[in-house]
């Protein structure tokens, strides 16, 4: 039996997240919790004819505890979106508290579960997030999860449609980093199949991967951040847990994880500077098994990419852990 979370389930990602787990013969029951409008978004799912029980719950009469109890699986993507103009720094001052709040929860009423951080800055929201399961004593590094699985999809569409593949998922290609502009790291000379790329597009091509959340925040106009193809990558990466969980193997995909707690991850936090690091994770019946050194790999172009992401990252992982020791 597998029960599943959306925390922040009414919004833009949440609404459309939580049909495809709706949606999915893998979840029993989805739990749906935010501060506004959950029990309609409930009932409206609740008509679908699959198999999983919906229940809507908001702060309320005591909402979070019975939303959380009992959940294997958390999908946390509270929290507002950028506007045209701002970073995704620019959330943390509000994003902060929300995951903060959200993963207390978690560390109270199932303090076993998977935890999987959508909130912007994800770089900052990830480090929170460990530090509040330290402090309730029940941070487990191989189920805390950054989704920095829309980085990978992009990387997947945008490189099929200059390599002229017609099936864009059919290429592997490992994004790591970071989730915010110059930390987004995709490693094309990993590609699998390889991929070739001319070199006078190469620089666009990283580019349009680093920046694909700005093509769209400025797409939408004010009218709020990805969504759709962030409910998809959601989804993706947690029905990829889950299925690890049930035992399947082989199943890799990158995520932004707390390295020294992952095998495999301490080497690779050695060689970046950074605890908090996206690398392609082996995932199985505990979660983040093995972290998959792809960085000693990477080429000379690739090389300088990364030191411009370490640089970064550094700071977005420190300012997060700061908000959580010494809270403002
Ligand atoms: P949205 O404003 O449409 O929805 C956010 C939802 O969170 C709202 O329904 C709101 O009521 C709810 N919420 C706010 N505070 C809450 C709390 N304390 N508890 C529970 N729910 C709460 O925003 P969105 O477009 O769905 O984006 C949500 C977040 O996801 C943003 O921070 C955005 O930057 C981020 N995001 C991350 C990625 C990624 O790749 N990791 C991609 C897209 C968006
Ligand atoms: C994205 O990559 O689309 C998200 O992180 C949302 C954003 O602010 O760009």
């Amino acid at each position: 039996m597998v029960k599943a979370c959306v925390a922040g389930a009414s919004g833009g990602i949440g609404q459309p997240l939580s049909l495809l787990l709706k949606s999915s013969s893998l979840i029993d029951e989805l739990s749906l919790y935010d501060v506004v409008n959950t029990p309609g978004v409930a009932a409206d799912l609740s008509h679908i004819s699959t198999p999983a029980t919906v229940t809507g719950y908001l702060p309320k009469d005591d909402g979070m505890k019975q939303a959380f109890t009992g959940v294997d699986i958390f999908v946390i993507p509270a929290g507002i979106p950028r506007k045209p103009g701002m970073t995704r720094d620019d959330l943390f001052k509000i994003n902060a508290g929300i995951v903060r709040d959200l993963v207390k929860g978690v560390a109270e009423y199932a303090p076993k579960a998977f935890i999987l951080v959508i909130s912007n800055p994800v770089n900052s929201t990830v480090p929170i997030a460990a530090e509040v399961l330290k402090a309730a004593g029940v941070f487990d590094p191989k189920k805390l999860f950054g989704v920095t699985t829309l980085d990978v999809v992009r990387a997947e569409t945008f490189v099929a449609s200059i390599v002229g593949e017609k099936n864009p998922a059919k290429t592997t290609i490992p994004v790591i980093g970071g989730h915010s502009g110059e930390t987004i790291v995709p490693l094309f000379s990993q590609a699998n199949p390889s991929v070739s790329i001319p070199a006078d597009k190469l620089d666009a091509l990283v580019n349009r991967v680093q920046f694909g959340g700005d093509e769209v925040v400025k797409a939408k106009d004010g009218a709020g951040s990805a969504t759709l193809s962030m409910a998809y990558a959601g989804f993706r990466f947690a029905e990829k847990v889950i299925k690890a969980v049930k035992g399947e193997k082989g199943i890799v995909e990158p995520s932004f994880v707390y390295l020294p707690g992952v095998s495999g991850g301490e080497h690779i936090a050695k060689i970046t500077g950074v605890d908090f690091f996206s690398v392609p994770i082996e995932l199985g019946a505990s979660g983040a098994e093995q972290a998959i050194d792809v960085v000693s790999g990477a080429n000379e172009y690739e090389k300088k990419l990364l030191e411009a992401a370490y640089t970064g990252l550094k700071g977005n992982v420190a300012k997060g852990i700061e908000f959580a020791q010494n809270p403002p």
